[in-house]
């Protein structure tokens, strides 16, 4: 690949999220919107990423901060997305590469289609290459116009589009290459003269064309890909196709998923071969399953959850920062929560980690092959040895546990 650097558009205010929150923070799957756009990037080998920000753009950075690829370009007045690309002009002004533009609200693009875009570009040796889609329903999006002979000559937005051009299905889903040094001239030269009377990204490629240079359009982009979401409505309907893949992905390195459409796993979590997740299944944040486990049905991870091998969750079982170890059951109806528990441990049903004092969170540490009866209150801050049992019904407090020798012995089965 030639020298490539990329601009992620996502300065945008979003009216129509209804929202406080700068949109390409909104989740999908568990993660920020862009950090989808940002994974595709380097995913093609991009080591230099210009994000442009202006709606909060604190909160933005605040969440990408660690990133050393990342150069944040303020767009204080959201002008437009042509007028967006034209804000990273000081930094990309001398440079000889190309450049790839994507839209921080463009979370689906994936880095096999964007491979299909750069390839093209290059064996085609355009000024700029545009992937597209073909939509059964266009509406929303900028229209792609093409001759008699199917060569490029513009984009039209949707609230500019005469009825003729509403019909077409081949939209513009903002996935774009450019030859740098065109795409600045060209940005110099585009005027609001539009519905919105914004500075237009789009106008520059019609303006690429009418200077003479080659404008490539393939259309590379499913239309699972296209999703732009401006709407909550999009959220979810882009959450949903994302979900599809992640569980996809999962099922390919071995994972059971008993039913798809009633589970949720989180884009970050890992889950071992031969782990089985039952129905109405939420997983949600960074969450590590092991092998061989059986998790749910309705059974709830959090955050922070590790699941050793052979791990058993039953119905209405929440964890979360805990770390289960080899073989632990707990059936039904238990929360564990910032716990730490040892192989082969049996929590019997309805038992709880009392982990918040109204305070502080606390810690429950137990050990290997303890036994817990039903209906056991575990009173962080805790901890229990190896072995130790705990009859059903009994509300555990380090105290109790230390007037018992260190070991937990509240049934007489010793
Ligand atoms: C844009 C395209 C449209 C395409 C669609 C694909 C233009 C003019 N239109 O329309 O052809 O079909 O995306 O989803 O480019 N942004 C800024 N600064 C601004 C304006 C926008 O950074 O001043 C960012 C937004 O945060 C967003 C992206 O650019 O991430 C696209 O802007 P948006 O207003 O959503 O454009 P669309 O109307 O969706
Ligand atoms: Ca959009």
């Amino acid at each position: 690949m030639a020298e490539t650097a990329a601009i992620v558009l996502a300065a945008g205010v979003s009216k129509r999220m209804n929202t406080q929150l700068a949109k390409v923070l909104h989740e999908v799957c568990g993660r920020p919107m862009l950090a989808y756009v940002l994974d595709a990037c380097r995913e093609v080998g991009i080591k230099e990423i210009y994000v442009v920000v202006g709606f909060s753009a604190e909160q933005v950075k605040e969440q990408f901060g660690g990133a050393d690829d990342i150069v944040w370009v303020e767009q204080t007045e959201q002008l437009g997305t042509g007028h967006a690309v034209l804000c990273c002009k000081e930094h990309l002004r001398d440079f000889n590469g190309q450049t790839l533009i994507l839209c921080g609200d463009g979370p689906m693009i994936r880095a096999q289609t964007l491979n299909v875009l750069i390839d093209k570009h290059e064996s085609a040796q355009s000024a700029a290459t545009l992937a597209t889609a073909v939509l059964d329903d266009p509406s929303g999006y900028g229209r792609i116009i093409r001759d008699s002979y199917g060569n490029m000559q513009g984009i039209v937005e949707d609230s500019d589009c005469t009825p003729a051009q509403l019909a077409i299905k081949e939209i513009n889903p903002s996935n774009y290459l450019f030859n740098n040094k065109i795409l600045f001239e060209a940005l110099e030269n585009v005027k609001p003269d539009n519905v919105k009377k914004e500075y237009y990204l789009t106008d520059a490629v019609s303006g690429i064309i009418a200077t003479g240079h080659r404008v490539v359009a393939i259309t590379a982009v499913s239309p699972d890909e296209a999703v732009g979401i401006n709407s909550r409505a999009q959220l979810s309907a882009a959450s949903k196709i994302m979900q599809q893949r992640i569980q996809r992905r999962l099922m390919e390195n071995g994972v059971t998923i008993v039913d798809p459409d009633t589970t949720w796993i989180d884009a970050r979590a890992q889950i071992g071969q031969d782990t089985v997740i039952e129905p109405f299944t939420y997983i949600h944040g960074q969450v590590k399953i092991g092998q061989g486990c059986r998790v749910g049905p309705f059974a709830h991870l959090r955050h922070g959850t590790v699941l050793k091998n052979d791990v058993v969750l039953g119905v209405y079982t929440e964890v979360k920062n805990s770390l289960l170890g080899d073989g632990v059951r707990a059936r039904h109806h238990s929360y564990i929560g910032d716990a730490l528990i040892g192989r082969n441990v049996n929590i019997g049903a309805g038992s709880i980690t009392a982990n918040f004092d109204g305070e502080n969170v606390n810690r429950t540490t137990v050990g290997d092959n303890c036994y817990i009866g039903s209906g056991a209150v575990l009173i962080a801050p805790l901890e229990l040895k190896d072995g130790s049992n705990i009859s059903a019904g009994t509300v555990v407090s380090q105290q109790s546990v230390n007037e018992l020798g260190g070991k937990a012995k509240t049934d007489v089965s010793e």
